[in-house]
């Protein structure tokens, strides 16, 4: 049941689910296994070749993981879904599909610094290149477009520094390239912002974060909007487009169509990569995704009000949260994530990089930890921990600069939260 009729509550509940057919068993089954009994030699020939759906390896597929994918298109109203063992998996799955060694991609600067590291190096390994560019200005994105550009890369709203990124004008300019925008909706989820209303083609998650929602399960997921043309590119994606000498000449956007980049990710990409996302993990995140639209309600209520809390306090220099009115934010927050910014944001101390690392030593309630997007809210200083990989320049970039301390706000009771707060903030050093 993946009606977009229905309301999101509804479908965050019942999207892709229904009673086991089996046993009658209402929650969704684990179904903890590697493989799964061809009915005959000729069913095992038909699921090879990809002429009928269904379970092969787990690898591939899995029917815990296919449910936790029906829901995601269905709360992204997309398409179609394949999940990964994790974020990072996901987004090399997500570029595995349509990129050539020697070919680049355009990304925000504004990215989880683990992102960025991950598309500087690692990818370089693939014969990929990222340009970088500053996402205030939109036409930074056009600029940036060369003969060998697959695609743009952001966070709507981005990791650590609670910046947003005007998605609808670089969707525009990624349209007239005929490239996809691939936009990472982790930090934001389907409740507060969807990404292929305003343009976008490809949405990528961390599930690790808001939508398990509990700090108990990693997991990934790549969401296809349907939309993108891939041969209206005329050539720029032959892996795509051109027969594919793994299976028999086929070609996935024709014979798949609007689902044709999902079938790519999943029959070549997590069958030769393999990050598949475990069982267990698909279950945790649909039974997280169950409450996503309570939880991230209080989540932003909260952050609001210890970010209110924090913009206040003489030890804090600036905050960015963009639910504040002080935040430069403000308007895109409220065109693209008008139930609120989400939980996850920065503030700067006075006292700078000495001032960091003792507030994370001295709170009790946040734990200090490299997480986000749990039910406990969580802190830490990214300049000593998350972005130490960085340049000096890139972690100003980023907006991790040594002051900066990240908050998670989790579902805690917001006076406790701003209490312990409080308590830490008074004579830091610095
Ligand atoms: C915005 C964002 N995208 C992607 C990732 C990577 O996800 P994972 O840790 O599940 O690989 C993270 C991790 O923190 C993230 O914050």
């Amino acid at each position: 049941m993946a009606d977009p009729k229905f309301d999101f509550a509804t479908r965050a509940i019942h999207a892709g689910a229904s009673p086991d057919p089996v046993t009658g068993a209402r929650s969704t089954p684990i179904y903890q296994t590697t493989a799964y009994v061809f009915d005959d030699a000729d069913h095992a020939a038909s699921l090879f070749n990809l002429q009928t759906f269904g379970y092969i390896y787990s690898r591939l597929t899995n029917p815990t993981v296919a449910v936790l994918e029906e829901r995601l298109a269905s709360l992204e109203g997309g398409r179609a879904a394949v999940c990964a063992a994790s974020g990072h998996a996901a987004q090399l799955l997500a570029f595995f599909s349509i990129m050539e060694p020697g070919d680049d991609f355009i990304a925000s600067r504004h990215l989880y610094g683990g992102s960025v590291t991950q598309f500087t190096h690692a990818f370089r390994k693939f014969g990929w290149t990222c340009k970088f560019v500053d996402p205030s200005d939109p036409a930074n994105f056009r600029d940036a477009i060369g003969h060998r550009t697959k695609a743009i890369f952001c966070e709507v709203l981005a990791n650590p520094g609670g910046s947003i990124v005007d998605i609808e004008p670089i969707a525009e300019i990624a349209r007239n390239a005929s490239i996809p925008l691939i936009v990472d909706n982790t930090l934001a989820t389907p409740f507060l912002c969807r990404p292929f209303d305003w343009g976008a083609d490809v949405i990528v998650h961390s599930t690790t974060k808001f939508l398990s929602g509990h700090g108990n399960a990693m997991g990934g997921a790549i969401v296809e909007s349907g939309r993108f043309d891939w041969f209206g590119a005329k050539g720029k994606f032959p892996s795509m487009t051109e027969p594919d000498p793994a299976y028999h000449g086929l070609r996935f956007a024709e014979t798949f169509g609007d689902f044709g980049y999902s079938m790519k990710t999943r029959a070549v990409g997590l069958r030769d990569l393999g990050p598949t996302m475990a069982p267990l993990n698909a279950f945790l995140t649909i039974t997280g995704i169950e409450t996503l639209h309570l939880r991230m309600e209080r989540h932003v209520r909260n952050a609001q009000a210890v970010a209110e809390f924090l913009e206040r306090h003489p030890a804090v220099g600036w905050v960015s949260y963009a639910g504040l009115e002080s935040s430069p934010y403000r308007q895109l927050a409220l065109k693209y994530l008008p139930l609120g910014p989400g939980s996850v944001f920065t503030f700067g101390l006075r006292g700078g990089y000495a001032a960091g690392v003792a507030l994370v030593e001295r709170l009790e309630l946040f734990s200090h930890l490299a997480n986000i997007g749990d039910t406990r809210s969580l802190v830490i200083h990214p300049a000593s921990t998350t972005h130490r990989q960085l340049t000096a320049e890139q972690q100003v970039a980023a907006g991790a600069g040594p002051d900066t301390i990240r908050l998670s706000i989790g579902l805690e009771s917001a006076d406790d939260l701003i209490r312990d707060l409080e308590r830490a903030l008074r004579d830091l050093p610095g």
